[in-house]
């Protein structure tokens, strides 16, 4: 028998109850679903069978190393309704301090605005306090305007100007 994974927070909201965990193989396909139809990145990933392997291979990379925690949230019937990627990046800036990365916050279509998304963010910077990060930092795609309202309610601040080269 396949144990249980460990919840790592559960969320009793409106919407109904949600488990927050570390992602496994088996979410891989559902992850990548919740990519694969976000308005932006359609194009670039899919979910289909076949083009699976290279996501599986990042998913190990992801689940080898320490730093990463790759987070899935379940609802009540056990599907994966939300993902996030959490890393604590070291460095010597801020006198030595760690700082959490926070990447690929998704949350389900038909979940999103009944407040998953806020105690999944609440949870992350309670883990990266934790973790004994002296500051989160993430970027959002400047053409993302309603996710930029929920960071800043949530407390985020719009200080830095991100750049990106794609190779
Ligand atoms: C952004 C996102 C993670 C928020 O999760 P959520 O569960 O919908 O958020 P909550 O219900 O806790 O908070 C509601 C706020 O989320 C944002 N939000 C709601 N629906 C959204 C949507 N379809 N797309 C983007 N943001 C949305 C809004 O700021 C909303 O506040 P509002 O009531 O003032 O409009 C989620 O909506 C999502 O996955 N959106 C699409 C992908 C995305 O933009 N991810 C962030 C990449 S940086």
């Amino acid at each position: 028998m396949i144990p249980e994974p460990t919840a790592l927070a559960t969320f009793a909201l409106a919407g109904g109850d949600f488990r927050l965990r570390r992602a496994v193989e088996a979410d891989v396909g559902p992850i990548v679903g919740m990519m694969a139809r976000d308005q932006l990145r359609s194009s670039v990933d899919s979910d289909a069978p076949e083009r699976r392997a290279p996501y599986v291979a990042a998913f190990h990379a992801i689940d080898a190393d320490p730093a990463h925690l790759l987070c899935v949230v379940d609802d009540a019937a056990g599907s994966v309704v939300a993902t996030m990627q959490l890393t604590l990046l070291p460095g010597l800036a801020r006198g030595g301090a760690s700082r959490l990365q926070i990447e690929a916050v998704r949350v389900a279509g038909r979940l999103r605005g009944n407040g998953l998304g806020t105690a999944m963010m609440e949870w992350a910077v309670a883990e990266g306090r934790r973790r004994g990060a002296a500051l989160i930092q993430l970027t959002s795609d400047l053409s993302r305007y309603d996710a930029h309202r929920f960071y800043g309610r949530l407390g985020f601040a719009h200080s830095h100007a991100g750049f990106k080269m794609v190779l």
